[in-house]
């Protein structure tokens, strides 16, 4: 889905930055340049604020020496997220010197973290603007380029940008994402995300389930439901007569068309009902694959994060997700080395992992985030070097685990879609199956955004290789 970006680091889930593609830059007077940090909310808000910035007369561009504008919108998730992103803001610094009229944007969840106080640290930059503040760009654009610096990093309770219609700037144009929700209300103790993204609240399923057959209409195959905890998607209209929950609207999106695909990312596991699983086993078009972070297998330590279930809890909804979708893909997010995490906790969380058999994980050691939860109430007593073996060992099961779940695919048949052309050889396509794995096969006649019935022939630990054959 990414094949077409530039590739810059490999911080979070969808951890890629990218550089769009011009967009006609001949009907635009300026340019801007934006790289994307952090999950996928964060790329799916850079192609809004490319739809307010056309508007304004700003064509993108991918080559930063002919910008007038850059814009690095960026993640807190890790200090190490924030680091990557104030290297590469001294990257600019070059670009500034070259062209003192040119402006630089500080947008998403640093900016909203650190405020005004981005403008004392880092020099360079013009303009520090919040998730919840893009419609007022033009304005502070305007005042940037008068000489002063300027700040919007208010939050909102309302805002959806549900009638803008991003600009899709990493245009694979087979897949793309569609936000459905934003902010977080749940304060998970280690979090930044609901201080960076503020309060929860649901788009207008109206707005999404046109924005899904737009791109349907367009060509495009599938959409990702994006939101930090879509499971708790819940819309009412205003005259109160309609309401919409989670299932509702995935089962609206997938009446659009059986060719088109959904997905949808990223769930919390106390909210994943039977009345969203039932609605997935429905629908052949919703794919079979659940983000289900875990984060800790120890329930005492889940009681310190605020995840609100227990090992056992979590354990039986990976039971239940494999009665109602027997071949359902799970993954999963995991943190190693929380505050008083002891090595028998440590082997708890390998077990649920043992139980569980993950597809894919993402797994970080824990990462200290100023004014969470954990920050004030407890000690980051656990020392990095332990953090970080800690996080070698899972990394290592889990290996294991997606090794053997990749094995056991050989020899079977899937529906892939095509995405594009494989990065390894010109003769090759790839695509996905339902539950998410990667597939690479020779090219035939098929083409991208074609749904092809492949046979795996044999697998790495990331890809599985197979050869197209008749229905
Ligand atoms: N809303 C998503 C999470 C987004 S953040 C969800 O609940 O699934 C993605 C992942 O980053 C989290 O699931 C968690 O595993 C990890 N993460 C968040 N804060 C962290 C921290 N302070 N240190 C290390 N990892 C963290
Ligand atoms: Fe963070 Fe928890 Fe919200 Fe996910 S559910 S964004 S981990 S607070
Ligand atoms: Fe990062 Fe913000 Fe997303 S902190 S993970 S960009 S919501």
């Amino acid at each position: 889905m990414l094949d077409q970006i530039t590739k810059v680091h490999d911080e979070s889930r969808q951890g890629e930055a990218f550089a769009p593609a011009a967009i006609e830059p001949n009907t635009y007077s300026k340019k801007f340049y934006i790289e994307s940090y952090g999950c996928a909310m964060n790329f799916n808000d850079s192609e809004i604020v490319a739809s307010i910035l056309n508007e304004e007369g700003f064509g993108s561009t991918r080559n930063m020496e002919e910008a007038d504008l850059i814009l690095v919108n960026t993640c807190s998730i890790r200090e190490k997220a924030e680091q990557t992103v104030r290297n590469r803001l001294n990257e600019f610094k070059g670009a500034k010197k070259r062209n003192p009229g040119l402006l630089v944007g500080i947008l998403g969840c640093m900016a909203e973290r650190l405020k005004s106080k981005l403008l004392e640290e880092e020099k360079l930059v013009d303009m520090v603007v919040g998730p919840d503040a893009y419609r007022s760009l033009p304005a502070l654009i305007a005042e940037a380029e008068g000489g002063q610096k300027a700040v919007n990093v208010l939050l909102s309770r309302e805002e959806t940008y549900g009638d803008i219609s991003p600009v899709r700037l990493d245009n694979n144009g087979v897949t793309s994402f569609v936000s459905i929700m934003r902010g977080c209300n749940n304060m998970c103790t280690f979090c930044v995300v609901p201080f960076t993204r503020g309060r929860e609240r649901s788009r207008d399923a109206h707005s999404v389930v046109r924005e899904a057959r737009e791109l349907f209409e367009n060509g495009y195959r599938e959409v990702t439901l994006l939101g930090q905890n879509v499971d708790s998607y819940y819309w009412t209209n205003e005259a109160g007569d309609e309401t919409v929950t989670f299932a509702m609207l995935l089962e609206r999106v997938a009446q659009i068309d059986p060719l088109l695909r959904v997905r949808f990312s990223t769930s919390h596991p106390k909210d994943i009902t039977d009345e969203v699983l039932h609605t997935m086993a429905k629908y052949e078009n919703i794919c079979n694959y659940i983000h289900l972070p875990l984060q800790s297998g120890s329930t005492r330590v889940l009681q310190l994060m605020n995840r609100t279930y227990t090992r056992e809890w979590y354990m039986k909804k990976v039971d239940r997700i494999r009665e109602i979708l027997p071949d359902c893909g799970i993954s999963t997010d995991i943190i190693t080395g929380f505050c008083t995490e002891t090595e028998e906790e440590h082997r708890e969380t390998m077990e649920v992992m043992e139980y569980a058999r993950y597809d894919l994980a993402y797994m970080y050691f824990y990462s200290e985030r100023p004014g969470t939860l954990a920050a004030r109430r407890y000690q980051d007593d656990i020392p990095e070097e332990v953090k970080k073996r800690r996080l070698a060992e899972i990394v290592e099961l889990h290996r294991r685990h997606s090794l053997e779940g990749m094995q056991r695919e050989v020899g079977r048949t899937y529906k892939v879609l095509v995405e594009g052309t494989s990065k390894r050889s010109a003769e090759e396509l790839f695509g996905r199956n339902d539950q998410n794995k990667v597939i690479v096969f020779p090219k035939e006649n098929y083409q991208k955004g074609d749904y092809v019935m492949v046979k795996v022939d044999s697998c790495t630990s990331g890809t599985l290789r197979g050869t197209a054959v008749s229905e």
